[in-house]
């Protein structure tokens, strides 16, 4: 079974029933909300909304160590997680969608290992690919099996938050390469690299990153929240689809 790492209400997600929620405890504290057990397209899967379910967290506060420890102490078969960007590659505006295959990370002062010493334990995870080949292969498969239009590849550079960027920040985040810019991918998937969890990522692109295209003077947060919701119906199907053909296999 698989887990669906969500924004934050499982209600945003069509198609999705609940019928369990676990609290977990790990070592790192609890999760940012019980697991939610249910089924997706006639398939078991677990949910858990990385904000929430009130999306009460924000980016930098979220237990990422705790999540991902509950996660595997459920002993899912991988992650697939959902987050919401901004687009910065040219024509990549609101609406598109994006199975990224890159990460920069521009965070910091975020609790980022399991292995930070305390347990005598120190280990370099390899993460020269951060988003495993499998699962992506299996999301472009259902994107197409669902009939929606998604990018096969990115580079997504995760910054603090949770402020939005500058201008002249995106500048130096295109210059270095990024495709989108998100605040919760890291280190969510380094932690799932370092318990061995397969992990790859849909994000959607609600705004034009700051000073790119409609945001060269500002970003409008209701455009940000309309867009959300009208993508994420898509990214339901292909989840959907995701789901299912998990059931097949
Ligand atoms: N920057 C960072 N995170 C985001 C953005 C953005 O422009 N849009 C949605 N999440």
């Amino acid at each position: 079974m698989f887990a669906i790492i969500a924004r934050s209400r499982p209600e945003a997600l069509p198609g999705l029933t609940i019928e369990r929620r676990v609290q977990a405890e790990t070592p790192y504290g609890s999760p940012s909300s019980p697991l939610l057990y249910g089924s997706w397209g006639g398939a078991p899967v677990v949910v858990l909304p990385r904000h929430g379910e009130a999306h009460a967290v924000p980016p930098h506060r979220i237990n990422y160590r705790a999540n991902i420890r509950a996660l595997a102490d459920a002993g899912v078969e991988g992650v697939v997680a959902i987050a919401t960007v901004g687009g910065i590659r040219d024509g990549w505006g609101p609406g598109t969608l994006v199975v990224p295959d890159q990460i920069i990370d521009y965070t910091s002062g975020r609790p980022l290992t399991f292995f930070d010493g305390e347990s005598g334990a120190v280990r370099h995870i390899d993460f020269t690919w951060p988003f495993s080949a499998a699962p992506r292969r299996r999301l472009l498969d259902a994107a197409r099996t669902a009939g929606v239009a998604v990018h096969d590849g990115g580079c997504y550079g995760c910054t603090n938050g949770p402020r939005l960027e500058t201008a002249a920040e995106i500048a130096r985040m295109k210059r270095d390469g990024c495709d989108v810019v998100g605040q919760t991918a890291m280190p969510e998937i380094a932690l799932a690299r370092e318990l061995d969890l397969p992990y790859a990522a849909i994000n959607i692109v609600v705004n034009h990153a700051a000073g790119q295209g409609d945001s060269a003077q500002a970003i409008a947060h209701d455009a940000l929240i309309e867009h959300s919701r009208a993508a994420m119906a898509k990214v339901a199907r292909v989840l959907a689809a995701f789901v299912a053909e998990g059931q097949t296999r």
